[in-house]
């Protein structure tokens, strides 16, 4: 199996943004599955997953202002028409008891159309049901404002 990884550190929260844009300009470039594209952010509490989805949301040319989904569990973002999908679906599964808990809020749908673009922050909540294409984030503090972002992409 082809496996890509990457890791980055960063010292400030704009410099995190850098990395979340360019990653969603890489995305749109390489899209090719059959079912939606999902992204599991993992990590702790101020650990950057927020920050990066709404710089990823950027990225991808949304003007509106990505706000935390932690008591809405989701939010949907409208992607411009030159984008090859036509929503951003921002979960936080933080509340969530276990997988179970998305499925009864529409999960097989939601992964059923290759137009949507999941962003799932504690994806480690709900392993069982992402799909194995899922691209892995993972986020950890390193003192103060320094992060570690690690991708982990499965071809
Ligand atoms: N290098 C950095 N990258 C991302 N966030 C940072 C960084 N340095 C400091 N921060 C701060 O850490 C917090 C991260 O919060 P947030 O993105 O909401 O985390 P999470 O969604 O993982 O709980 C923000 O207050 C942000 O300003
Ligand atoms: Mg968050």
């Amino acid at each position: 199996m082809n496996k890509m990884k990457a890791k980055h550190t960063t010292a400030h929260v704009l410099e995190t943004g850098l990395v979340a844009e360019k990653f969603a300009k890489d995305l749109l470039k390489k899209r090719t599955l059959k079912h939606a594209a999902v992204i599991g952010l993992t990590g702790d509490l101020g650990a950057g997953k927020t920050t990066f989805v709404k710089a990823f949301a950027r990225g991808l040319g949304i003007k509106e202002t990505v706000v935390s989904p932690t008591f809405v569990l989701e939010r949907v973002y409208k992607l411009p028409k030159t984008s090859p999908f036509s929503h951003l679906v921002h979960i936080d599964a933080y509340r969530l008891k276990g997988a179970g808990e998305l499925l009864g809020l529409g999960w097989d749908a939601l992964i059923a159309n290759p137009k949507n673009l999941i962003m799932i922050e504690w994806a480690d909540n709900v392993a069982p049901i992402l799909p194995q294409k899922t691209i892995h984030l993972f986020f950890s503090h390193k003192g103060g404002d320094k992060r570690n972002i690690e991708i982990k992409i499965q071809k």
